[in-house]
């Protein structure tokens, strides 16, 4: 995150304090969000406000600092960290000369250039769209968006973007309905997954944490018997048949931050949808970065806003290589319950222990079990011997299957249920 870009773009910074804010946390979360979107931190400007003004959202005296701040930096954005109506930043525009981005525009702007799937890229467009439209006003060519830069990517081309509302209302029903298509077929892909009672495993974690580095690692390493492309669609689910647990779907999901603006979370529903119904999450974490716990609790956040607080997780604090002192291991608390444990996406340590510690949370204890099948279910009986589960078998007058089974406690569990 701190390797700065080429050309980067030279922003001010604006963060206003309010009585109820957590200042420095705040600033330092704008900071690296401004400087992942390609930014070059040219100038802070920090205010006091009790509440927002309307016109600037600051006070005429602080948004004229501002644009003293912007030309003697020679700076060409200027970022609040706060969430600014159409109309303040239309005058916050006119008076410090230069585009005005506000929170939900950098971390808009952010996902547009994380988005990977097909699916990721329309909802990211589908929501620039929707805080574009509120800001799509007469006079709004008043500024030269002809340029790309930091809140102008990912979305439409500089033509649609000057045509009018209607084109994008247009393009917003196009993408919805898409959308719409993309979430039904995702529905059933997962609910065949359940049918055949594969669990899902989906990473999480505060953006660079490195969970698609495990993802690719976890999917490509050569330790797993197999690794198949589950779902053309999305490439960010795939299917790993791990040698001692049988297969599991891993997904890879985006990456979190603080107040997640809401027209993204909405966006993301159907991708979140994944993580809320997991049978368990990998909460990754950088074990390097200083405000870890902050950003450990803002996971949390919305993990619960978008209700899958209830999964089981896994905490995973990668990048230890970047830790001397840290090694690769398994944590247990005092009732012998797993904590976490310590790996290195990039070097591949600790994967063993990971490997284990998923096994041992999705209760891969094995059990024995005898059960009765009837003749309808030959499907249900040819997985079992798949799946290698059927220790002997016997078979009645009225044709039913008697069988002694071995298989995971939650695998029987759903299978029988
Ligand atoms: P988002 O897509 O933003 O949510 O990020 P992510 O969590 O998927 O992180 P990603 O895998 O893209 O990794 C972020 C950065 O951390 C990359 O530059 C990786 O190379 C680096 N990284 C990931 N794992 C490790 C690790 O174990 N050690 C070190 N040193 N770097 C790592």
């Amino acid at each position: 995150m701190n390797d700065r870009p080429k050309g980067a773009e030279r922003v001010v910074l604006v963060h206003v304090n309010f009585p109820a804010g957590k200042m420095e946390e705040d600033l330092n979360e704008l900071k690296e969000l401004a400087v992942s979107a390609g930014a070059e931190i040219a100038s802070v400007v920090i205010g006091t406000r009790r509440v927002p003004e309307s016109k600037y959202f600051v006070g005429s005296g602080k948004a004229e600092e501002i644009r003293d701040h912007v030309l003697s930096c020679k700076a060409s954005l200027v970022i609040f960290n706060h969430v600014l109506t159409p109309g303040q930043e239309r005058n916050l525009e006119q008076l410090v000369k230069c585009r005005v981005l506000d929170r939900t525009g950098l971390i808009l702007d952010i996902f547009a250039q994380r988005a990977r799937s097909f699916e990721g890229k329309l909802q990211v467009e589908l929501a620039l769209l929707k805080h574009l439209t509120t800001r799509l006003v007469k006079g709004w060519t008043h500024l030269e968006r002809q340029r790309g830069g930091i809140g102008l990517r990912g979305g439409p081309g500089e033509t649609q973007l000057e045509t009018d509302r209607r084109l994008i209302r247009d393009r917003i029903k196009v993408i919805t309905a898409r959308l719409a298509k993309i979430r039904k077929q995702r529905e059933q892909g997962r609910l065949a997954r359940r049918k055949a009672v594969v669990p899902t495993v989906s990473l999480v974690g505060y953006t660079n944490a490195g969970k698609s580095t495990l993802f690719n690692l976890l999917t490509h390493s050569s330790v797993y018997v197999a690794n198949q492309l589950f779902a053309t669609l999305d490439p960010t689910l795939r299917r790993i048949d791990f040698s001692e647990l049988g297969p599991v779907i891993l997904a890879d999901t985006v990456g979190f931050i603080r107040h997640l603006p809401h027209d993204l979370v909405e966006a993301f529903h159907a991708t979140l949808e994944e993580v809320t119904e997991s049978d368990l999450l990998l909460h990754v974490v950088d074990a390097k970065d200083d405000n870890r716990t902050a950003h450990l609790q803002q996971v949390e956040e919305v993990l619960t806003s978008i209700h899958a607080s209830e999964v089981p997780r896994l905490l995973v604090y990668n990048k230890i290589d970047l830790n001397p002192g840290m090694e690769p291991k398994m944590e247990r608390d005092e009732q012998g319950q797993i904590k976490r444990v310590f790996i290195s996406a990039e070097k591949g340590w600790g994967i063993k222990e990971l490997v284990t510690a998923i096994g041992e949370l999705l209760k891969k204890e094995m059990v024995q079990e005898s059960v009765v099948l009837s003749p309808l279910q030959a499907k249900l009986r040819a997985y079992l011997y798949s799946r290698e589960a059927v220790l002997s078998e016997s078979i009645d007058e009225q044709g039913h299957y008697h069988l002694l089974v071995r298989l995971p406690r939650v695998e029987l569990e759903k299978l029988f249920r």
